[in-house]
């Protein structure tokens, strides 16, 4: 008797709960299937290449590789559907008018990447959307004020200059083999510690010095942890103590009241810091603390990457990397000075510069979800709710804008032939509302490092080590970026 009233009473409920489970999975299933069609229908216009109904197109480009991406390219010129699955698919572009037309809205940034940028970096401009981003961009903007990024300068050279010095050190005067990427990475970030908060840490001669600083052993493993694993055990990602704020906070009070403003050069925290204070809007300490790892994040690896390409290109193109370096001498002589005209006059380095920033353009991709329906100038037309991610890399590599995308020639950024293209041929910073804040602090540091480099040293490759890429949301190298380096008497 007993045990047919537990079975009556447990049954009922397990039943219901079965019942119940049933029906959700099966409205679930409903939602699943009219997303599908929906966005079927919303694709239809936009061939593509043929697409398995579970994996989408994700077999294609499952090594990553960007060949497959610039072959989609040259098939469909402007734009194709990608399917991740059988229910999402992204729209990619890669033509100017499309980019054009893209990039002068402001949607937000697609939430498949803010899922992942958010626990790592907190909420900065990045991942920040509507008002709150808008509030921020005009609080940090003064950062990149041309006076502030004159002052610069000096800071960047001296970072350069400690690198150099090692690479003396190891190379002596032969031809040396050095895995250069590992180095330019402390370097660029030794640089932004410096112009975010004026922090010497010696990283790029004594790592456990970065170790004290960061609170933990990790930052000096960044080239291997993978930031989002890191995240969820640690939190967040770079994590700069809340006394560094505190401090300056009460400095700044401090040098208000006694009006004594000596700084050689004034850092992220005093701008944003004083900027707050004068028109009334304030970040609280933890949005602070977001924008500084933002800057670190969006500024460390993308520098890292690329001052790496740039140098593997002139390695592997003597002629260009000879032309640089006779415009570099005759405008600094031993380079024991740099300034801010000095840096406007080398008009051939910049073609360079801006030829690898085209070859490898380091944020691969920008992706945003549309708040409403847009028309693209051929009469084509997506609704609202769909992903579209602007392939930085395949408007670079697109046949239909640039002869020949794989060979390096400076000479494409001549003013004649750059007059000729279209605004949105190229963006290696993005263009519109939300382009790069740091796009001037990135190409000064590449234009100092470069100059320093090329005074100092000849680069040449290794061919039994060609670059290969790994292509994250920032391209990395898959294994270091390794070059000769060979002391200039
Ligand atoms: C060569 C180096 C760099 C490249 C190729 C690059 C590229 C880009 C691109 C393509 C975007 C647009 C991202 C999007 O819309 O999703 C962007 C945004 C941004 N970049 Fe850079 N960047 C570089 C250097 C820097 C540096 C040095 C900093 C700071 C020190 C920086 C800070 C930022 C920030 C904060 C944003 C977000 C701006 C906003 O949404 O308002 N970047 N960058």
């Amino acid at each position: 008797m007993d045990s047919s009233w537990l079975e009556t009473r447990w049954a009922r409920p397990f039943h219901l709960a079965f019942v119940f489970c049933l029906a959700l999975g099966l409205l679930q299933a409903i939602k699943l299937y009219l997303r599908r069609q929906r966005l079927l229908r919303d694709l239809r216009a936009f061939p593509g290449p043929s697409t398995h109904w579970f994996y989408g197109h994700q077999k294609l480009i499952q090594d990553g590789k960007l060949e497959k991406l610039e072959e989609l390219v040259e098939k469909y010129p402007r734009a194709f559907p990608f399917w991740v699955g059988p229910f999402q698919a992204f729209f990619y572009i890669y033509d100017p008018d499309y980019a054009k037309t893209f990039l002068s809205r402001t949607d937000p940034k697609s939430k498949y990447l803010c899922k992942f940028l958010v626990p790592c970096l907190g909420e900065g401009l990045l991942n920040l959307n509507g008002p709150k981003w808008f509030q921020h961009r005009r609080l940090i903007t003064p950062v990149f004020n041309f006076n502030i990024l004159r002052s610069y300068i000096k800071v960047m050279a001296h970072s350069v200059n400690i690198m150099l010095g090692k690479w003396e050190k190891i190379c002596g005067t032969q031809d040396t083999l050095v895995e250069v990427f590992g180095h330019i990475r402390l370097m660029t970030l030794d640089t932004l510690m410096k112009c975010i908060f004026s922090q010497e840490t010696n990283c790029q001669i004594n790592r456990q010095d970065l170790r004290l600083f960061m609170g933990h052993d990790l930052l000096c493993n960044l080239f291997t942890v993978i930031v989002f694993a890191v995240t969820l055990v640690m939190g967040n990602y770079y994590s700069i103590p809340d006394q560094i704020i505190q401090d300056r906070k009460n400095s700044l009070k401090d040098e208000k009241k006694q009006c004594n403003t000596q700084k050689k050069y004034q850092d992220f925290l005093d701008i944003v810091l004083s900027a707050q204070g004068e028109n009334g809007d304030s970040f609280s300490d933890t949005e602070l603390r977001s924008e500084v790892n933002t800057f670190m994040v969006a500024g460390q690896d993308t520098m890292g990457g690329s001052i790496s390409w740039l140098l593997y290109h002139l390695a592997q193109n003597p002629e260009h990397q000879e032309r640089c370096r006779e415009e570099i001498r005759s405008i600094l002589g031993d380079g024991s000075s740099i300034t801010w005209d000095q840096l406007g006059e080398m008009s051939y380095t910049t073609m360079c510069i801006k030829e690898s920033l085209r070859l490898i353009p380091t944020a691969l991709s920008i992706s945003r979800e549309l708040s409403k329906p847009i028309t693209f100038p051929d009469g084509h037309s997506l609704p609202a709710g769909i992903t579209v991610v602007l392939s930085i890399w395949g408007l670079h590599h697109n046949p239909a804008i640039w002869e020949n995308p794989k060979v390096f020639d400076p000479l494409r950024f001549s003013q004649e032939n750059a007059n000729q293209r279209h605004s949105h041929s190229f963006l290696p910073f993005s263009a519109g509302p939300r382009n790069c804040i740091g796009q001037h602090f990135a190409m000064i540091k590449l234009k100092v490092t470069i100059a320093l480099i090329l005074l100092r040293f000849r680069l040449t490759p290794d061919p039994t080590r060609p670059l290969s890429l790994l292509p994250q949301v920032i391209l990395k190298p898959k294994n270091g970026v390794h070059l000769y380096l060979k002391k200039l008497s």
